[in-house]
C-alpha cells in the first residue's frame, strides 16, 4: 500500500474540482454541414477535464484516454456550448473525469440541449511526463458513489479490452 498523497488539508471531494466553461461556437468551428465539428466539442470537453483533473491533483496531467463519447445531438454555429465537469473515479495516477455537454442558442432563452458526454481518462505526470500518485477522491453523496461505481466499471472495460487485445498480438518484435 502506497503512503496517501499530501492534499494540502484540502479534502478532494468532486466538488472541490468541479470546473463549469462556456465558449461561444462560431463559424470557424463549422463542418461542411455548417454544424459545429465533434472535434471541436471534443476539445472543448477535453479543456474542461483537464482543468478539473489538475485542480484535483495540483500537477500537470496529460490525457490518456477518451471514451464513451456519445453525441446526442448537433450543436450549431451560434450556440454557446456549456461543458461541466468532475473526477468520478482516482487510481493511483490516473482520474476518471466526466463531462457533461449542453448548448443553447446565443441569443434565445430557449434552455440548455444535452447535446453530449463524455469520459475522460487524465494522467498526473512529472516534468519528465512519468506518472506521479493522485490524492484520494473523498465521495460522499449518493450521486458521485453512483459515478464513482460506474467508472470502475469503464475501468476493468478498458484494462480487459486492453490486456485482452495485446494478448492477441502476441510479443512485440524487438
Ligand atoms: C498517459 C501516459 C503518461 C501513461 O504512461 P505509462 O508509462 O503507460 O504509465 P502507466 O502504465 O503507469 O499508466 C498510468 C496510469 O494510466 C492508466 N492507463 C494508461 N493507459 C490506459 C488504458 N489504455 N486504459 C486504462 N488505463 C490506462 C494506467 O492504468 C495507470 O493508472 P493508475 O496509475 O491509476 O493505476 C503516457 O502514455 C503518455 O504520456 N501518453 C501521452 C499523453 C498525451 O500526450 N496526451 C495528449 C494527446 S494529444
Amino acid at each position: 500500500m502506497s503512503e496517501p498523497v499530501e492534499s494540502g488539508g484540502a479534502v478532494r471531494t468532486p466538488a472541490y474540482s468541479r470546473v463549469s466553461l462556456a465558449v461561444p461556437m462560431r463559424l470557424p468551428e463549422a463542418n461542411f454541414s455548417g454544424n459545429v465539428h465533434g472535434g471541436e466539442v471534443i476539445k472543448q470537453a477535453d479543456s474542461t477535464a483537464g482543468a478539473v483533473a489538475r485542480r484535483h491533483c495540483g500537477n500537470r496531467v496529460v490525457t490518456a484516454y477518451v471514451d464513451d463519447i456519445v453525441f446526442l445531438q448537433p450543436v450549431r454555429v451560434g450556440d454557446i456550448l456549456h461543458t461541466s465537469s468532475q473526477v468520478n473515479w482516482v487510481g493511483r495516477s490516473s482520474m476518471e473525469v466526466g463531462v457533461r455537454i449542453e448548448a443553447e442558442p446565443i441569443g434565445e432563452l430557449t434552455g440548455r440541449r444535452h447535446v453530449a458526454t463524455a469520459y475522460f481518462l487524465m494522467v498526473a505526470v512529472n516534468e519528465e511526463g512519468r506518472p506521479v500518485p493522485v490524492p484520494e477522491l473523498v465521495v460522499e453523496t449518493a450521486e458521485d458513489q453512483r459515478r464513482q461505481r460506474e467508472a470502475e466499471i469503464r475501468r476493468t472495460h478498458r484494462l480487459a479490452r486492453k490486456a485482452e487485445i495485446e494478448a492477441g498480438r502476441g510479443p512485440t518484435p524487438a
